[in-house]
């Protein structure tokens, strides 16, 4: 049931608040008087110790949830202190990558049944790895064989285009790093200034909504456009890549998500006055670089669409001369949660305008259970 919404794409962006809220539900402790706030993670609480001890997590998915998995690694990396790598489940199966039985591995799936990273659980399984999955379908295969796990609880994601899933998957990672990272002293502060966060997640998601017209007249500006590219580093690398797949999935326009810091290898050479860019400078420890990402863009006379927290438009914009988002700012490891929902809008936008099925794009399935 669509409800008011026109498309179910629309309904599960707009619903957000909602869904970080019955993700999170039952899971933060507000703490007390002598009691310091905490994350409960009922599905892996008897694995803790384990993982605490493992050598390496390893992080798998395809599309959508292996890019939520890059937005977490930072705060894991920060508040675990245990290497994070990275795998894409048909990358890993191609190079038959070594696992370890000393490895944690993080199955990343919403629908818990893609074939590639069910390949690789039974992959990681053979070689005695702790596997944990993190979806968000009760009973699904993914949820049935791992060993532990965290249902994110987003409700059931209609469209083709995952957008409640992603925000929800970054969450639970989130909640994740503070439940491991739980027995270090020295981080309780930054623990409890993370949690803080979260409570505050859903009303700042809200907010950011607020963008849909400004979204929908930024599409009406690009919509035809060849190509869009979204440059982001740091915690919003992920963002970038997320953001261009909506655009590229949905709008089946050519876009890419670019690794700032990779631009002088190459990218900058596509820059000229024609082409937009959507730069993601919100505040965090990158962002003298991305200031400075910024002004070369600039000298080449890139096309910037800039998303930056609120009230430092004057800090990334200098002179007014590029078109700005302005986006709540919230912890640094949850902003790729608020800044991912105007590139959501920005994508539905420009699918409803260029006139394509925004719920079924064309040749892909919601579930992908064939390799
Ligand atoms: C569970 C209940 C929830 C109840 C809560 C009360 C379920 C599905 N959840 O939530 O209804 O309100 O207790 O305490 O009944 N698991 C995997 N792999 C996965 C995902 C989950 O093995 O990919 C396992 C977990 O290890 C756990 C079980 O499934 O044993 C349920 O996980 P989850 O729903 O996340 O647990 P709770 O949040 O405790
Ligand atoms: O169900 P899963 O999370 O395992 O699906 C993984 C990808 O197929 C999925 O995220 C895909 O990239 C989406 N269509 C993206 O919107």
């Amino acid at each position: 049931n669509k409800g008011k919404y026109e498309h179910y794409m629309q309904k599960e962006i707009h619903e957000q608040p909602e869904s970080l809220t019955t993700t999170m539900r039952g899971r933060l402790i507000r703490g007390g008087s002598c009691k310091a706030k905490s994350v409960l993670l009922g599905g892996i609480k008897d694995h803790l110790k384990t993982i605490r001890r493992s050598r390496r997590i390893v992080f798998i998915g395809c599309g959508t949830s292996y890019n939520a998995a890059l937005a977490s690694r930072p705060i894991l990396e920060e508040l675990c202190g245990i290497p994070v790598t990275m795998e894409i489940a048909s990358d890993l199966l191609d190079r038959l990558g070594p696992i370890y039985r000393e490895d944690t591995v993080v199955f990343v799936s919403q629908s818990g049944e893609t074939a590639d990273t069910l390949l690789a659980l039974e992959y990681a399984l053979e070689n005695g790895a702790l596997c944990v999955g993190i979806t968000n379908t009760v009973g699904s295969a993914i949820a049935r064989n791992t060993h532990c796990g965290v249902h994110i609880n987003a409700g059931c994601e209609i469209g083709v285009a995952s957008t409640k899933a992603y925000t929800s998957q970054i969450v639970v990672m989130v909640m994740l790093a503070l439940a491991i990272g739980d027995d270090t002293i020295s981080n309780q502060t930054r623990r409890e200034s993370i949690i803080d966060g979260l409570f505050e997640l859903p009303s700042k998601v809200r907010e950011v909504l607020k963008l849909d017209q400004e979204m929908k007249d930024l599409a009406k500006e690009l919509m035809s456009e060849q190509s869009l590219l979204v440059f982001g580093r740091g915690y919003n690398y992920a963002t970038a890549l997320e953001g261009a797949l909506k655009v590229k999935e949905v709008a089946l326009m050519h876009s890419e998500g670019i690794l700032a810091g990779e631009m002088k290898h190459g990218p900058l050479a596509l820059v000229d006055e024609n082409l937009p860019i959507v730069v993601i400078a919100t505040h965090d420890a990158c962002f003298s670089k991305q200031q400075s990402v910024i002004q070369q863009l600039h000298a080449r006379k890139g096309r910037l669409i800039v998303m930056c927290s609120k009230g430092e438009a004057s800090l990334v914009c200098p002179g007014g001369s590029c078109r700005v988002i302005e986006v709540p700012q919230v912890v640094d490891c949850i902003q790729p949660v608020v800044n991912i929902v105007p590139l959501q809008l920005l994508a539905y936008h420009l699918t409803v305008l260029r006139g394509y099925n925004v719920d079924q794009p064309r040749n892909l399935a919601k579930s992908v259970t064939t390799q």
